[in-house]
């Protein structure tokens, strides 16, 4: 049994947090030139960083060395807080799920008295905040306001708004946020040359779109990946295929998207059907699959746009790819590229009604492809584009509306 990779990379020190500048920058500051509160809010969307950042926090605090923004990781203190640390006396973490009425703040109540057992200060953590019932906090509300010195507090939860208002305006709040891709992709290529791991091209921009731009969650599935690849033949090393990736993680096949989009381009319905149906056949979501279709248009419009710049607002796509990407944005031309993946859009948006998403899915198609000989028309400005009566549409409209 293997510890899970996010546990075993639980950063140790605001350094290691990635994304998280907002909240580790002016903390930091305010460690360095010992301006720390005695109340903190650290909130935001789950697997971020909070509960992290509240025990680097109480690393800091209580470092031999400390108050500091870096903990020495070497003190009796630093070592029990740290990731295969037994925890500290000092440093109570409570899980408000679990212990949130008004007997259990009146408990926190009587052990905030006593002084700390050996370090600087005794810090209450209270993750899941929001699960505190209004009394509960009522209860807190006086120690809250006028901690003795040596007490602090750091409330965590994705629901900043259910901690009751005066409770919140006495604390420092810290937002915490989704990390970007850039610097997830920067993170996650790192932890697997640690980790000695191989992932095919593609592979990582996957786990990170699944993963939403939550850490945590972007590791889990990386970690999923890993312990389901097999070694690769030449270097013996755990290689994760894109082939694996994409079906795990449930997204549409690089290849299965050039079809689509060749066959767009080239207004060849039987091929643009063809592959539909395999969409269908293998059983993928048809959802999900005009949402990776629109991601892919997406794609080509800026690479339409930006020409070589596409590589670095795509990140992590091959030269490979990109070159492929070109050719299909050259064979769409931009204005038409942007009229389909509106198209798109709309499929998308009325896929949550009623229609069966096959049948949804197959107009959209027969959308595209008449819009795609209209758009050819010369002389098409954008706005009478949109004005031409355009009859599979309307024949589209009167079916739907039928049923
Ligand atoms: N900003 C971050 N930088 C690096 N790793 C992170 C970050 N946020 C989360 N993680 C990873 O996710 C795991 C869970 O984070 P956690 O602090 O418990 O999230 P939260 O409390 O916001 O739900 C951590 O152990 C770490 O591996
Ligand atoms: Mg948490
Ligand atoms: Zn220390």
């Amino acid at each position: 049994m293997t510890t899970a990779l996010y546990r075993r990379y639980r950063p140790e020190s605001f350094g290691e947090m990635i994304g998280q500048s907002q909240v580790t920058e002016p903390l930091m500051t305010a460690l360095r030139s010992d301006r720390v509160g005695h109340a903190y809010l650290f909130s935001g969307p789950r697997g971020c960083g909070k509960t992290t950042s509240a025990r680097i926090l109480a690393r800091c605090l209580n470092c031999a060395q400390g108050p500091t923004d870096t903990p020495c990781g070497t003190c009796e203190s630093c070592v029990e807080l740290g990731r295969g640390g037994s925890g500290s006396l000092d440093v109570v973490e409570i899980d408000a799920a679990s212990h949130n009425g008004v007997d259990d703040a009146r408990d926190l109540r009587e052990r905030a008295v006593f002084a700390p057992a050996r370090d600087r200060f005794k810090i209450f953590i209270l993750d899941e905040a929001h699960m505190v019932t209004p009394q509960g906090f009522n209860a807190l509300l006086k120690l809250v306001e006028e901690p003795p010195d040596h007490v602090k507090f750091i409330f965590a939860t994705t629901e900043p708004e259910k901690v009751i208002g005066t409770i919140r305006s006495r604390t420092h709040h810290y937002p915490f946020r989704l990390v970007p891709p850039a610097a997830m992709l920067e993170y996650v290529e790192q932890l697997c040359t640690q980790e000695g791991v191989e992932v095919e091209p593609g592979v990582l921009s996957l786990v990170i779109r699944a993963g939403g731009g939550s850490p945590r969650d972007t590791l889990s599935l990386l970690d999923q990946l890993i312990a389901g690849s097999d070694p690769s033949a030449g270097s013996g090393a755990m290689l994760v295929t894109y082939a694996r990736a994409v079906a795990l993680l449930g997204y549409t096949h690089g290849e299965l998207l050039d079809e689509v989009v060749d066959a767009f381009a080239a207004s060849d319905a039987a091929a643009a059907f063809a592959a539909v149906d395999r969409v269908v056949q293998t059983g993928q979501d048809p959802r999900r699959f005009v949402d990776d279709l629109l991601e892919r248009l997406r794609d080509l419009i800026v690479v339409a746009a930006t020409g070589q710049g596409a590589a670095a607002v795509l990140r992590g796509v091959s030269a490979e790819d990109l070159a492929r990407m070109k050719g299909q944005a050259d064979a769409f031309g931009p204005a038409r590229l942007s009229r389909v993946a509106d198209l798109v859009i709309a499929t998308l948006d009325d896929m949550t009604g009623a229609t069966s998403p096959r049948l949804q899915l197959e107009l959209m198609v027969a959308r595209v492809l008449a819009r795609g000989t209209d758009a050819s028309a010369p002389a098409a400005a954008p706005g009478t584009v949109a004005a031409a009566p355009v009859p599979v549409e309307r024949t589209a409209t009167a079916l739907v509306g039928a049923r």
